[in-house]
């Protein structure tokens, strides 16, 4: 047999654009210059060296989420892998689960519960709104589920669930094992996963961190951890068994060939938020996020979520009638070299504030960009206003 040709091939720089486009979309974002210089080193997964870089990104992971538990876990893959570790080991068959849905990735929990067996029920949050506390605790005094799961900040929509502490605390109380998904949310609004009783913390790289995508982090409670000890059945998902990793992370033994340059890379990103300090950084982007508001209805545009639940880290941004997304996106990005997101159906567009993408100069960059581009595309835009509006906020924050 003839061996199957080699393809034709073209090189990256063929591929990719002449100059890199400004990340400003839901993620991935920006990563910092020791970031990618981490991610471009490969050590040995095993032995001292690991050990002492596994213990610091620990250590920090740990202020990061608010914790003071010894089960932090890194995850060889996306967000959603940490959030599959979470119902892999979490639920076994039978097990009663209360999904808080606010769109797509908070119903993706659910989904994964009743994938290994779980007995799932869904809350739907109003549209555009955050899961009532009420409603919420109310169905788990009626169901006791073991496992509730909710979202911090849902990028799909665009919503912010500020009543999660309280959530949290009750269902906490009343036995439930609570598991937040802050892929978007950690580090750049306040999560605290002890004092608000949280069971499960799960997030991805490459959101709030500005770390490369592909590496993550979950932080499990001593509750949690018992829990995952006590199984009936093994833990169907292998490499996602949380007592594997935890061998790998905290006891020096061989799970699989961990991503080494991923793990440098988020030593690196968990460095600079503690630099930062926790307070400083939510400073940053609250002050950015709030600015990039003020910019967008000045440019006469309207937010899509109203302020009681609107998520900071990622905003929407509704289409002006007659305005195609993907149009505007492509001459966004062929024109102005900034890129945003589409939607998961909604009418919206979506600019990200997370990490490296809440600094004042890619704020301008961005907001002319879209600006520039909806005025191309037929939008009634005062371009001026919007930019002077986005000016106006910064400078009132940096007086502050
Ligand atoms: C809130 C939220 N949860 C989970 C995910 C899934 O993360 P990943 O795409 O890294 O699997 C995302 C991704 O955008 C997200 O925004």
């Amino acid at each position: 047999m003839p061996l199957i040709a080699c393809p034709t091939l073209q090189t990256l720089d063929q591929i990719l654009p002449d100059e890199p486009l400004l990340m400003m979309g839901a993620g991935p974002v920006p990563i910092p210059a020791p970031v990618a210089h981490a991610n471009s080193l490969v050590i040995n997964h095993l032995g001292p060296v690991m050990t002492r870089v596994l213990n610091q990104v620990k250590d920090m992971a740990r202020y990061v989420f608010q914790t003071n538990s010894p089960y932090i876990l890194g995850v060889a893959g996306p967000g959603s892998a940490t959030m599959e570790m979470a119902m892999a080991n979490l639920v076994e068959p039978g097990d009663k689960v209360l999904c808080v849905c606010n769109g797509y990735f908070s119903a993706r929990m659910g989904e994964m519960a009743r994938r290994v067996g779980g007995d799932v029920l869904e809350y739907r949050a109003p549209e555009g709104g955050f899961a009532s506390a009420d409603e919420v605790l109310a169905l788990v005094r009626q169901h006791a589920p073991k496992v509730l799961t909710l979202v911090q900040g849902e990028t799909s929509s665009t919503v912010w669930n500020r009543q999660l502490p309280q959530i949290a605390q009750e269902a906490s109380a009343l036995g439930c094992l609570v598991v937040v998904d802050a892929v978007c949310t950690l580090s750049t609004m306040p999560l605290e996963m002890d004092a608000w009783g949280i069971d499960a913390v799960l997030t991805g790289g490459q959101k709030g961190l500005s770390s490369i995508p592909g590496v993550s982090l979950i932080a499990l409670s001593a509750r949690a951890f018992d829990a995952i000890r006590g199984r009936k059945v093994p833990v169907t998902h292998w490499c996602l068994d949380a007592q594997l990793a935890y061998g790998f992370w905290s006891e020096g033994k061989y799970h699989y060939t961990a991503p080494t340059s991923g793990i440098l890379a988020l030593h690196e990103a968990l460095r600079l938020v503690c630099a930062e300090t926790l307070e400083g950084r939510f400073a940053r982007h609250l002050a950015c996020s709030q600015a990039l508001q003020a910019g967008v209805e000045g440019l006469g545009l309207e937010l899509f979520v109203a302020p009681a639940a609107r998520l900071n880290s990622v905003l929407g941004i509704r289409l002006p009638e007659g305005v195609d997304s993907a149009r505007l996106r492509q001459r966004m990005s062929a024109e102005h070299k900034v890129e945003i997101s589409g939607s998961f159906g909604a009418p919206i567009v979506r600019i990200g504030q997370m990490g490296e993408q809440s600094r004042a100069h890619h704020l301008f960059r961005t907001l002319h960009a879209l600006g520039s581009a909806m005025r191309s595309e037929g939008a009634s835009i005062d371009l001026p206003q919007g930019m002077s509006e986005l000016e106006r906020s910064l400078s009132q924050a940096t007086a502050s």
